[in-house]
């Protein structure tokens, strides 16, 4: 299929009390493995690229891989620029042939915040390309973006509707008690907050932080309402885990029969079946082909 975007991928969730997956990928194949668990699973997937992973890659190479990987199944997939806070880059994303990209102005002042998103939505409308904002601040590292646990703020229900009215944006995302990266101590998520905002606004919500938060706590959020799960941290562990297995045994062998495909092929399935058990606790399984 080609290419959907955000609002597309979203629609109908939070009345069909699923939430789809949104997966952060480094490289061509942990991407390949979380359409492989979509597949698998016959659920709609997210894949979510970071500034740095975006260099990393390409931004031609990024849109081709995941554009020519999407074409080659039949599950709906959604290519998405991850807490982008470059403009500059968001437009090229936008123009290119992204099918949603987040604008990260949370750190700045409310107002600012519903100035720099509008301005990105209205530019992202001519390209037919969804928009995610952030409203709090989430605390932890998510590749380049860090925020002192100090600095991290929830979000204020009551600044909740002017903005999703005002800007025009298609996801938000909230901060009720996650962190980005893995955990010191278990997360206590903030579920009366949740409710306050499901209450005040239609626009589908977003969950950052997903490595480390617990089983039922995930689905407590999909319950009350949350449309989209960002997961990525856990993904490059496994990933690492899994070529570290094979990696002293293939290294051993002699130069002419070791092969790089011995260590990305066990590490894509690793990905495929950790991101699967995902999209079962978010419920998405089965709805790929919901229209
Ligand atoms: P984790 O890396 O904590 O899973 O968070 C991912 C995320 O929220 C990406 O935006």
């Amino acid at each position: 299929m080609s290419l959907v975007t955000l609002k597309e991928i979203l629609a109908g969730t939070r009345e069909n009390h699923y939430a789809v997956g949104a997966f952060n990928f480094s490289c061509p194949e942990d991407a390949e493995g979380i359409i492989m668990a979509g597949v698998e699973k016959q659920a709609p997937v997210i894949l979510m690229v970071s500034m740095n992973a975006l260099k990393y890659n390409g931004l031609k190479a990024t849109i081709g891989m995941i554009k020519g990987m999407a074409e080659a199944v039949d599950i709906p997939v959604c290519l998405h620029l991850d807490h982008a806070t470059d403009y500059d880059l968001i437009k090229e994303c936008i123009r290119e042939g992204f099918t949603s990209v987040m604008i990260d102005a949370s750190k700045k002042p409310y107002e600012e915040n519903i100035a720099d998103t509008k301005m990105i939505v209205e530019y992202a409308k001519e390209y037919g390309c969804s928009v995610e904002a952030e409203l709090g601040m989430l605390g932890g590292r998510e590749e380049n973006v860090v925020v002192e646990d100090s600095s991290a703020a929830m979000t204020n229900p009551e600044d909740v509707p002017r903005f999703v009215e005002e800007t025009g944006i298609d996801a938000l995302a909230v901060a009720i008690g996650t962190a980005h990266g893995f955990y010191k101590a278990e997360p206590k998520l903030d579920f009366e907050r949740l409710e306050k905002i499901t209450k005040l606004t239609d626009c589908p919500l977003v969950l950052h932080g997903g490595t480390g938060v617990p089983e039922a706590d995930f689905r407590r959020c999909v319950q009350m309402g949350m449309s989209k799960i960002n997961y990525g941290t856990a993904i490059k562990s496994v990933f690492v885990g899994a070529v570290a297995a094979v990696a002293a045994e293939e290294a051993a062998k002699e130069p002419g029969k070791q092969d790089p495909r011995n260590l990305l092929r066990p590490a894509k399935k690793a990905v495929a079946e950790h991101v699967g058990e995902k999209i079962d606790i978010y419920g998405s399984t089965g709805k790929a082909n919901k229209n």
